[in-house]
């Protein structure tokens, strides 16, 4: 199948849909641009299938509008939408085989015999499953039910490809494979995708853009990039990868660690002078042996534990402050590393965010120690 540019142009404004007094939509407004892939990620129950599902129809929304090509679609009938949908569970019809599933959507649509079967062929070509097209689904694995039901979906030359966690019920290795096929295919068709993930590295991999959603609202919705590292507010960042919250005190857009000058991201909530919490990646911490007397006591600290992950190593860190402290550093520069050390600690000059100062950062960013006799455990100190 060809490219033919099928993708929509799509404009979600001010939706909003309760189930009893959950907010399951709380004024979600945003545009996706015509064949780009959008990744909705987010805790359980934060409005992820809702979205995808007021988008394609199968449910009403309370208020706000859906526009698609510049046509307001909130009330048309999903069939008449065209937008497909592909779920976690393959969904696929146990009495017909690949081909007639395959085909049903366009028989549904009354297109004559000789083309949905062709049309019906090129899909499965798409897929990888051209030879399989007479087996019935039980006769299938995981991996190739769910490309059976990725052609089903394909075959409609959708505008918008909606996906609900289309790969969490298969194994690692056939998700990794199938994502990269999925956006293959998303690519090459041209549709307007948006697919809802749990996995944060299957949604950094195959996002044009990410949106993030808390409690049915938006909180971001970016490039990957941009949503690791400038990310909106608080939850973005802790959501997204991992950090260490660091107390600092703010002057004039720079974060202050002691002799340390980091700057502040923009979109940090907390930019006025005075005391806050920055938020620091584990990457961008660089550990010191050689403690100079002359350092500032706050950017000195005791390793609490090391831990060898192959190409990377990460080391838990207790600073002066009492604030847990995560490094990812070289698994050759670890290597000198033993739990007890003091350390003196280089903070990435790179933008963070920072946010309004807990009360308790020890508390708030308990260091976690490994039990006692086992290979990782600290060092009395
Ligand atoms: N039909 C329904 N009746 C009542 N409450 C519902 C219904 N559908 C969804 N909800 C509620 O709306 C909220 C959002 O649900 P939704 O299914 O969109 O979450 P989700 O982000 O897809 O979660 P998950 O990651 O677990 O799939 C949840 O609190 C859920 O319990
Ligand atoms: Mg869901």
């Amino acid at each position: 199948m060809e490219n033919e540019n099928v993708g929509a142009e799509v404009k979600l404004i001010d939706l909003n849909k309760k189930y009893g007094e959950t907010k399951a939509l709380d004024h979600l407004s945003c545009e996706f641009h015509r064949g780009e892939m959008i990744v909705l990620l987010g805790p359980s129950g934060c409005g992820k299938t809702t979205a995808l599902r007021a988008l394609t129809g199968l449910m009403q929304v309370d208020s706000g509008q859906i526009i698609v090509n510049g046509r307001d679609i909130t009330m048309m009938n999903p069939a008449k939408r065209n937008m497909a949908m592909v779920f976690q569970q393959y969904s696929l019809f146990p009495n017909m085989t690949v081909q007639e599933n395959v085909e049903f959507g366009l028989r549904v649509r009354k297109m004559p015999v000789e083309q949905r079967t062709r049309k019906a062929r090129e899909a499965l070509e798409m897929v990888g499953l051209a030879d399989q097209a007479s087996k019935y689904t039980h006769q299938m694995s995981g991996g190739q039910q769910q490309r059976v039901a990725l052609a089903r979906a394909l075959v409609l030359r959708p505008e918008v490809l909606a996906l609900d966690e289309p790969l969490s019920a298969l194994d690692a290795k056939v998700r990794v494979q199938l994502r990269e096929e999925i956006r293959r295919l998303q690519q090459q068709t041209g549709s307007t995708a948006l697919f809802v993930t749990h996995d944060q590295e299957e949604a950094l991999a195959v996002a044009d853009r990410i949106g993030v959603m808390k409690d049915g609202k938006l909180q971001q919705l970016a490039e990957p990039w941009r949503i690791y590292n400038e990310p909106a507010n608080e939850f973005v960042a802790t959501f997204i990868g991992e950090s260490s919250r660091i107390p600092a005190v703010i002057r004039d857009g720079v974060a202050l660690v002691g002799d340390q000058q980091v700057p502040v991201l923009g979109t940090s909530s907390k930019r006025s002078n005075g005391k806050a919490t920055i938020l620091v990646r584990p990457e961008a911490v660089q550990l010191q042996l050689a403690v100079e007397e002359t350092r500032n006591a706050e950017n000195c600290g005791t390793v609490k534990e090391i831990q060898f992950l192959g190409s990377t190593a990460k080391i838990q860190v207790e600073m002066v402050s009492g604030t847990a402290l995560t490094a990812q550093i070289n698994p050759s520069e670890a290597m000198v590393l033993v739990p007890g050390q003091r350390v003196s600690i280089q903070i990435e000059p790179k933008a963070v965010l920072a946010v309004a100062r807990d009360e308790n950062p020890a508390r708030a960013n308990p260091i976690k120690i490994v039990k006692k006799g086992s290979a990782l455990a600290p060092a009395a100190v």
